[in-house]
């Protein structure tokens, strides 16, 4: 039995520390936020600096808390944000670009023809979100100087000295080989960044080097980018079991097992983790603006923040006609069109906050369903339950929004912070390799289920208004 380990989430708007016992569970916890910035044509910056300076304080604020020492660390990463970096003095020569933006639109749409073969080659379709595109413009407009990576590699760069990434986040950059598991000359050719120097891509549960940032010199033993972390939390290691992670944006994942597997439905086909060696794959599609899309109705003033979802929303019957597609950032699986914005239809003069709530809850849990679709095209089995995580399964109108679009039961973890205590895991594994994943997890026990409440074709119905209001975003279907 190891001791407590250090689990740090490094995510789009903060990072989230905790110390985990292997007996007495979660015994201290940090947090550090930090501020991307949103600017416009779609652009979303943060300096690098911040992100380091976040995981360092939420570490030692966690370590302080717990008032015991720790044995190992584990570090979760947001998964596409990228930046150009000095090797030798591990500066950064450039910001962050982070996940959500879109500058690289305009790269992709060139490499529109290669999009068939790159999909093939690495599981993905080709997007601004994933790392490669954001790498690439870096390399054409900001520098050709130092190496470019995915953000997790300059952290443990700078805590560890090495140069590595786990293979999952390796498989976010739309980079790496699905099916050897290995930098692909394919794509990088593709992508104009042939002849970069790139991390060393390694198992999650590695023993990457020590780090003092924290205190004590410690060992770093568990890398993995954040969906995958909470999916290993979530204990979603069955094929066709799956969880949703409501945050920023909302990220439904699915495991399909120890073989590699193409999407024919418009997800993302990736690693979901290597661990001594052995590789699993999920199936994964996003919706950008979640937590985002309610901050926005939280910033125009028409709610005072989530907990209306409940108290506002809640107060409402249904969303009184009102049709809400909160594309606010983009339409990602199985859609991929980022540059298509939001749409509110069916406004009223008697049309109420709680109306709008109702709408915007039943717009994000229409696109989970769709996902939940997708991953049951894909994998020939629909879903038997979805388990969820993440800031907003505090909202029970959500919810019973998604248990009744879904058709199925959603099981809310007991467990805050899954992608912490994913990448806990993980660092454990990579300290005691004599350990089984079963074993290194913790348990899973849900907190609330929420069974569907409304009959099939009652969910059918509002979806196709969903779809009807998506498709004419999309320009083809009625306004
Ligand atoms: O793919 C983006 C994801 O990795 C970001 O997650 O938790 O930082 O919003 P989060």
């Amino acid at each position: 039995m190891t001791g407590p380990v250090l689990a740090v989430d490094q995510g789009t708007s903060g990072t989230k520390a905790l110390v985990v016992c292997p007996v007495r569970g979660v015994i201290g916890s940090g947090y550090a936020p930090v501020r991307p910035r949103h600017l416009p044509g779609g652009r979303v910056e943060v300096d690098p600096g911040e992100l380091l300076d976040s995981v360092v304080g939420a570490g030692r604020a966690a370590l302080a808390a717990a008032g015991e020492p720790v044995v190992a660390v584990g570090l979760a990463n947001q998964g596409e944000t990228v930046l150009a970096w000095d090797p030798v003095s591990g500066e950064p020569l450039t910001d962050a670009i982070v996940w959500q933006d879109r500058r690289a639109a305009d790269l992709c749409d060139e490499l529109a023809p290669l999009a068939e073969a790159l999909l093939r080659t690495t599981g993905l379709p080709l997007d601004p979100y994933f790392a490669a595109p954001k790498m690439a413009w870096i390399r054409r407009h900001l520098t050709r100087r130092g190496v470019v990576t995915t953000s997790d590699a300059w952290l443990v760069h700078r805590l560890t000295g090495a140069f590595v990434t786990d293979a999952a986040t390796a498989g976010r950059t739309q980079l790496l080989d699905l099916d050897t598991v290995a930098w692909s000359a394919a794509a990088l050719d593709a992508f104009g960044l042939a002849g970069e120097r790139l991390p060393e891509i390694v198992d999650a549960d590695t023993r990457v080097g020590t780090t003092g940032a924290f205190g004590p010199e410690l060992p770093l033993t568990g890398l993995l980018v954040d969906q995958q972390a909470a999916l290993l939390a979530q204990r979603v290691t069955e094929p066709g079991t799956a969880k949703c992670t409501y945050g920023t944006g909302a990220f439904l994942l699915a495991q399909s097992g120890p073989l590699p597997r193409r999407s024919a439905s418009g997800l993302v086909g990736c690693v979901a983790w290597r661990l001594a060696g052995r590789t699993s794959y999920c199936l994964d599609g996003q919706v950008y603006a979640a937590a985002a899309a309610v901050r926005w109705l939280t910033d125009l003033g028409v709610i005072s923040g989530p907990g209306d979802l409940d108290t506002v929303g809640g107060g409402a019957a249904d969303a009184g006609g009102v049709t809400f597609v909160p594309a606010l950032a983009g339409l990602a699986a199985p859609w991929w069109r980022g540059d298509l914005r939001g749409s509110v239809t069916g406004l009223g003069l008697d049309t109420t906050a709680g109306h709008l709530v109702r709408a915007l809850c039943d717009g994000i849990a229409a696109q989970v369903a769709e996902l939940a679709d997708a991953v049951a095209a894909d994998l020939g089995t629909p879903l038997a339950a979805l388990r969820v995580d993440g800031g907003l399964t505090r909202s029970a109108v959500l919810m019973q929004t998604q248990a009744d679009l879904l058709g199925i039961p959603v099981e809310v973890s007991a467990l805050p912070d899954a992608t912490a205590l994913g990448v806990g895991a993980v660092a454990r594994l990579g300290l005691d390799p004599s350990l089984t994943v079963d074993e290194a997890v913790p348990r899973w026990r849900p907190s609330a289920v929420y069974e569907p409440r409304i009959d099939a074709g009652r969910a059918a119905e509002r979806r196709a208004r969903f779809r009807t209001a998506v498709a004419a975003l999309l320009g083809d279907g009625p306004a």
